[in-house]
């Protein structure tokens, strides 16, 4: 069913230009349909033998359209026919066919959208940026060339990788492949048969596994399994996984710290929404629970992870340096907050109750954690560059939405949908005025970690 109807659209047949009015159909299989009531405005003749329709316009010149140039019909046969033949004892072949010839599709290559390539960004918004990804790649290929040791588990014919916090794709798809590629390069040029993989595929249970898994690349060369459960505990039996990927999923932490929701305690965080600019009994909170969460995670990693296997992590990151750092990004979504409290929209207890459960921590913090967990040793550890907006589109507007995407749900609980759209236009609004943020109060961190014998 349909109300919509394009009047009056042109239609150019063996050079003549026709009216016609289009009703707008769900319809994939045909782009127009021009009816017998059309035909008979333009006092159509259809000659089914000769393949031809003759056209006579009241006052104009009749002309001829001819089905000519047509070369064949193509011999496709229907489900149902191909069903009865099958069920009458002709044989079947299943066959899919990909042509290799031809390259990716690029937006300059599909009609209309490469009109408007200025509103298809590279990365789309709503996920961490495939860039950064694509700048850990290669010091992932490096990882698996000079650090994998497959020796301790070549004799295995089954390789484990999991990417924990995966989201819903496509990076993660993205990441894993890479990761595979490099391990069966690795395999060949030591002489050894490719192993089988097996991929673990970790987020929340509330993740949407269903997108995730229907968008499976289907020319993977692996088997799939999920595994919805926090990374903070543990994932899989002892010693089972050759290769963790996690990519900007470590910062979040299990809880906001107790104290800082507690108005008896010294570091109840009023009208502030996260450590930044807090009091530092605030941020010795937060790096409290970090401190927590890091070591679980590791402690976790370490039983799961055999001996040899190794770990690369994506996070963003503050740098070393001051105790009580400072986040533009934090402070910008405060104010926000505060002006909206103001002006009456939202009110003064919600912006108070409000914690952001996410800590940057610096690189020393890591090396700490890596240090009291004694189980992995710290292989690499260099700050990712940093990414430049896309399109037309500032960096306020690309970080507002980045961040939207994995917060929403949160702001929504909390405040109600209704406040969504205004305190994301205002966020990016205040982002895009400020200068000092274009130049990064922290970054994204590429951490690696080789799984060691321990005593
Ligand atoms: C910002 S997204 C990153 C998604 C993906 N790794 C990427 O780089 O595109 C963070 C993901 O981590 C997940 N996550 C956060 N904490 C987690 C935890 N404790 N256990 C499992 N997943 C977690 C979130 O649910 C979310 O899907």
């Amino acid at each position: 069913m349909t109300n919509l109807v394009l009047k009056s659209c042109i239609i150019c047949i063996e050079g003549r230009e026709l009216l016609v009015d289009l009703v707008l159909l769900d319809m994939h299989d045909f782009d127009v349909i021009l009816g017998m009531d059309w035909l008979a405005s333009y006092h159509a003749s259809v000659h089914c033998f000769e393949k031809e329709v003759v056209f006579r316009p009241p006052g104009e010149l009749e002309f001829l359209f001819k089905a000519s140039y047509l070369p064949f019909m193509p011999r496709v046969i229907s489900c149902i026919q191909a069903n009865c033949l099958l069920r009458k004892g002709c044989q079947g072949f299943l066959a899919s066919v990909v042509d290799l010839q031809s390259g990716e599709l690029e937006i300059g290559d599909i009609p209309i959208v490469r009109e408007f390539s200025d509103v298809f960004p590279d990365d789309l918004f709503g996920l961490p940026p495939r860039g950064a990804i694509a700048a850990a790649k290669e010091l992932i290929n490096e990882a698996i060339a000079e650090k994998l040791d497959i020796k301790n588990f070549s004799s295995s014919n089954t390789f484990r990788v999991t990417d924990l916090g995966c989201s819903i794709g496509p990076n993660t798809f993205l990441a894993v492949q890479n990761i595979i590629d490099a391990v069966e390069l690795k395999y060949q040029s030591q002489g050894h048969s490719t192993p089988e993989f097996q991929v673990f595929f970790n987020d929340h249970a509330l993740n949407d596994f269903n997108t995730l898994f229907s968008s499976l690349p289907p020319e993977r060369k692996y088997y799939a399994a999920g595994v919805p459960c926090s990374f903070h505990s543990p994932l899989f039996p002892n010693a089972s996984i050759h290769f963790v990927f996690t990519s900007y999923a470590v910062q979040s932490l299990s809880q906001v710290p107790n104290e800082v929701l507690d108005k008896s305690s010294p570091a109840w965080n009023k009208g502030r929404i996260h450590y930044s600019n807090a009091s530092p009994k605030v941020f010795e909170s937060y790096a409290a629970q970090y401190a927590k969460n890091i070591d679980c995670f590791l402690n976790a990693r370490a039983q799961e992870v055999v001996c040899g296997g190794l770990m690369a992590i994506i996070v963003p990151c503050r740098p070393n340096g001051p105790p009580y750092p400072q986040d533009t990004i934090t402070e910008t979504m405060e104010s926000c907050l505060s002006d909206m409290a103001k002006k009456g929209i939202i009110s003064e207890e919600k912006v108070d109750t409000l914690n952001l459960p996410i800590y940057f921590a610096s690189p020393h913090e890591v090396e700490a954690a890596v240090e009291r967990n004694g189980c992995f040793r710290l292989e690499k550890m260099e700050i990712l560059p940093q990414e430049k907006p896309s399109g037309n589109f500032s960096r306020g507007m690309v970080l507002s939405s980045l961040i939207r995407a994995g917060m929403e749900g949160m702001f929504k609980n909390h405040f109600g949908e209704e406040i969504i759209d205004e305190f994301f236009d205002s966020f990016h609004k205040k982002l895009d005025e400020l200068s000092k943020f274009e130049s990064g109060n922290g970054g994204s961190l590429f951490i690696l970690l080789k799984r060691i014998a321990t005593s």
